[in-house]
């Protein structure tokens, strides 16, 4: 086995960063291959929790080397802030543990402006974006008037197309929000120096990854968001702009499809999403502020709290189909310990509403269990109906943040 994809199966926050801190023991490389600084993937180790919006997971491990591909975004001051703290923190002391694609898109200043007055005025049509311009960013790249990594690092590439679209956002700006332009000369020196700033990093990603790739090096391919909020797939039109499938990873790294061995499926033992859209078995009462509370539930990028509800299989089968998983990871666990009963959807009626059973709930903490024959009676019933329901094996179970509060059934390295 050389390559696992790592997708969210729900609307995000399932735990993909804590999953890619667990594999990446396995890997020789990590890499991000969509969205940008819109994610929050959070990791606990020793007790510090660090959250990672741009950078992948893989960072907190020294000897793995981290790529960010051409299908992200890259928004240059949360970039280097993001670097600028993990060196602080003692993480990234080696600079070649970090490459960014030539090809990613840059995301603008213009962007995140667009982003947020669009919101704005969005009334009942608002998404609840991140705010982080990813919209915008991804909307530039395929009307073919982006700005690349490539630009930013060659002044007269950066001049040359800064000069050719920064006209078009500020008449769209100002015609269509009456809000105050941009100037030319601000922009330019200012992304030239991030330029500066980042160009040891930069290299031709796709042919380092498909060398890794000729090598049989482990890659782990890290997902951002989640399949609920996919381009295509996902519950349009509140979605992000990216393909966060496993489809993905091979447009988003240059790595062929052919190269993907095992796509792993990170699922919370219960669903969550964050921004507006449908979600069929939402709880908007007691027992959904129980969750939230329980599991914490506020988002890592945006500190908006989370919507939370029950389980929804419906949701995960068409989530396996599209993705084609070999597998799960179930995390937050622990979470569902004390409630007396747990709902879970097996399928939607007629009109969508959600068809509940109810499974017995278990009182007995999860923290002590490394394997699965330890956990209580319930959960494993509950674990079990999940595997058997959707015709996929847990790969890894989660029942806790930290690093270690896991229990590895099949490693897909090593499947
Ligand atoms: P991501 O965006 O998919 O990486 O997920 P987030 O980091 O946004 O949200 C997951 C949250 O749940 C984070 O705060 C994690 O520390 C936490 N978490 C992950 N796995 C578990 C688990 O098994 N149990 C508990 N209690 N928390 C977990
Ligand atoms: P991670 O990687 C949860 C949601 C936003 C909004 C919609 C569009 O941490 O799982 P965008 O800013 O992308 O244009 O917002 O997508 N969203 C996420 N929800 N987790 C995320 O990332 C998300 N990234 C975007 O809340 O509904
Ligand atoms: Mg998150």
């Amino acid at each position: 086995m050389t390559t696992t994809v790592i997708v969210g199966a729900q609307w995000g926050d399932e735990g993909k960063g804590r999953i890619v801190d667990v594999l990446t023991n396995h890997a020789k490389y990590v890499v991000r291959f969509q969205g940008g600084a819109n994610a929050g993937h959070t990791i606990v180790v020793d007790g510090k929790k660090t959250v990672l919006h741009l950078l992948p997971s893989g960072i907190l491990h020294e000897n793995v080397k981290c790529v960010i591909g051409n299908g992200v975004v890259i928004d240059p001051e949360v970039c280097l802030a993001e670097i600028a703290l993990l060196k602080s923190n003692g993480y990234l002391t080696d600079d070649t543990q970090l490459t960014l694609s030539l090809g990613a898109h840059v995301v603008m200043p213009y962007h995140k402006l667009i982003d947020k007055l669009r919101e704005d005025g969005a009334g009942g049509s608002k998404i609840g974006t991140t705010g982080r311009g990813i919209g915008p960013c991804y909307e530039d790249k395929v009307a073919r008037r982006g700005i690349r990594v490539e630009d930013i690092i060659d002044e007269n590439r950066l001049r040359e197309r800064l000069e050719y679209v920064l006209p078009q956002m500020n008449l769209y700006i100002e015609k269509v929000f009456g809000a105050p332009t941009f100037d030319f000369n601000e922009i330019f020196d200012k992304y030239l120096k991030f330029g500066a700033e980042l160009k040891k990093y930069v290299y031709d990603t796709v042919v380092l990854l498909n060398m890794a790739v000729a090598n049989r090096d482990n890659i782990l391919f890290e997902g951002a968001q989640g399949t609920g909020l996919d381009v295509d797939h996902g519950t349009y039109p509140f979605v992000t702009s990216s393909s966060t499938v496993s489809g993905g990873a091979a447009s988003g790294s240059g790595v062929g499809p052919t190269a993907i061995d095992y796509v792993l499926g990170v699922v919370k033992a219960y669903t969550t999403r964050v921004g507006s859209g449908p979600f069929q078995t939402e709880l908007d009462d007691a027992m959904g502020r129980k969750l939230r509370e329980r599991g914490g539930e506020y988002g890592a990028t945006t500190g908006r709290a989370r919507r939370c509800g029950w389980l929804d299989l419906e949701l995960l089968r068409r989530s396996s189909m599209i993705n084609g998983l070999s597998g799960i990871a179930l995390t937050k666990l622990d979470v569902l310990t004390g409630f007396d009963k747990i709902k879970v959807c097996t399928r939607y009626e007629d009109d969508l509403t959600p068809h509940y059973i109810e499974m017995p709930g278990w009182k007995e903490k999860l923290d002590s269990a490394d394997s699965v024959e330890k956990l209580p009676s319930n959960a494993r019933r509950y674990i079990e109906f999940i595997q058997e329901q959707l015709q996929l094996p847990i790969a890894i179970l989660s029942h806790g943040p930290a690093r270690g509060s896991e229990i590895m059934i099949s490693n897909p390295f090593k499947s």
